[in-house]
């Protein structure tokens, strides 16, 4: 163990200030040759407090409750993505909690959203989860009311038995619906404001990546039912502090105590956490060639003067292009390698990289299980058809990720099995625990306490 990351803090800086001692993920990036996008060395940090955060809001049911009433009735959430949509009559239905959106493509090519409930006895139209090409309009199982793609009302069987209906006033109950770099979004609040608002500095940033998430397809999907709350399940992937103890095989070449943390209005935050560099954790620093060989090459292949990190970017930068057929010179070293992981409020997590170009979504089933999704967009390749979006793989709470042979693959599947397996434990300790709360760390952990706050805000209003 480094002794320098074990020390007191130093008792000069202003709660928040202290950060890891040696080279910041700043520092690293900053001096590479290649021009990465500005938005990644943007920094946004200041201290949000430092008291315990209840255990209670993970465990009490009544807690949950509020959530769902206060905060998933009103926050834009992305429910699909537009390939899901591509043709008129295409729908997909996105629920969380007790709500339920049916999103489809009408005639017209406009996608809307609307609640999956029928206006005459509430019948709902669609499963949960469900998908569907073809519709020429939609007609309710029970009765057989049926309204037009547009949700205006088509035909009540009967008419004659209805005369207190008022055509123009029976339509189909419309939701805010926008779209965003190809994934569409909902509100089940009908005076949410703009998605644009609501997104804050997403688009900026996510317009200076190369090969925005616009251009790209789903190439894997996956559903996971985890065991425990849903923020708790989340935050187990918004810091990069438990990589030293949950995946400590990473540490030879993941920079993990020096990941920088940012956040910006209510509603984004993110991390920067560097691949290809070594652990501040380390308790001595590698050469350059012994970093080149834990990320797998003969060392001996290593060309002289240049960086082991550099040199991992060039390869990864041929093989991966070769392998998606895509042209990747203009990709920085940082987008090409690095976990770059922006987080919207309340549930979602998107990664501009190409070498890890995950896209993560959580929502709630009760107060102690939550649905983790995992999704990885590919570059849409240049000279060959898009394929469709890959179908949902659902896998059972004990399941390994590595029993899906596409994830398995990009190495990432044993990181997800020690990630998901954590939360068995944690949500026992959370009930056992004859503490109030947790006690987070001031820089590395802040993210969780955004998430916190901007909680609160719902909540409390
Ligand atoms: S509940 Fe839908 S037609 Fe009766
Ligand atoms: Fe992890």
């Amino acid at each position: 163990m480094n002794a320098r990351l074990t020390a007191l803090s130093d008792p000069s800086l202003a709660p928040g200030e202290a950060r890891c001692p040696g080279p910041s993920t700043a520092d690293i990036i900053g001096a590479e040759t290649d021009q990465p996008p500005a938005a990644l060395t943007e920094q946004s940090y200041h201290f949000l407090g430092d008291s315990d955060l209840p255990f209670a809001r993970y465990t009490s049911r009544s807690f949950f409750d509020a959530e769902i009433e206060k905060l998933w009735s009103k926050t834009w959430q992305w429910a699909c993505r537009v390939e899901h949509l591509q043709r008129p009559g295409d729908y997909f239905v996105y629920d969380v909690g007790p709500y339920s959106a049916m999103i489809v493509r009408g005639a017209d090519e406009e996608i809307r959203a609307f609640v999956n409930s029928c206006p005459h006895r509430g019948m709902q139209f669609f499963d949960a989860g469900s998908k569907g090409s073809g519709k020429q309009f939609f007609r309710c199982p029970f009765h057989g009311m049926s309204w037009h793609l547009d949700g205006a009302l088509r035909e009540i069987p009967c008419r004659w038995d209805f005369p207190h209906v008022n055509d123009a006033d029976f339509g189909l109950t419309e939701l805010p619906c926008d779209t965003w770099e190809g994934f569409v979004f909902v509100s089940f609040d009908p005076d949410a404001g703009s998605l644009a608002d609501y997104l804050g500095v997403l688009p900026r940033h996510f317009d200076e990546f190369a090969y925005p998430l616009r251009d790209r397809y789903v190439w894997l999907h996956m559903k996971k039912v985890l065991p425990g709350n849903w923020k708790m399940c989340m935050e187990g992937f918004l810091e990069a502090y438990h990589v030293l103890a949950t995946h400590p095989e990473g540490l030879r070449t993941a920079g993990d105590a020096n990941a920088q943390y940012d956040f910006w209005g209510d509603h984004v935050n993110r991390f920067v956490h560097t691949v290809g560099y070594p652990s501040p954790h380390l308790p001595k620093q590698l050469t350059e060639e012994e970093l080149f060989a834990s990320l797998g090459h003969d060392p001996q292949t290593l060309p002289p003067g240049k960086g082991a990190r550099q040199a991992h970017a060039e390869l990864q930068r041929e093989a991966m292009g070769r392998q998606l057929g895509v042209d990747l010179s203009m990709v920085s070293n940082s987008q090409m390698l690095d976990s770059i992981e922006y987080y919207l409020f309340p549930n979602a997590c998107f990664f501009p990289g190409i070498g890890i170009p995950l896209i993560y979504r959580f929502r709630p089933i009760d107060v102690d299980h939550c649905i983790h999704e995992i999704l990885m967009l590919r570059p849409k390749p240049a000279n060959s058809s898009v394929p469709p979006p890959a179908e949902v793989i659902e896998l059972d709470m004990d399941t390994s990720y590595k029993t899906v042979p596409a994830f398995a693959a990009t190495g990432l599947a044993h990181v997800l099995d020690q990630d998901t397996e954590n939360f068995f434990r944690q949500r026992a300790g959370m009930k056992a625990s004859r503490k109030a709360g947790q006690t987070l760390g001031n820089y590395q952990e802040a993210r969780i306490r955004h998430v916190h706050r901007t909680l609160d805000k719902y909540l409390n209003r």
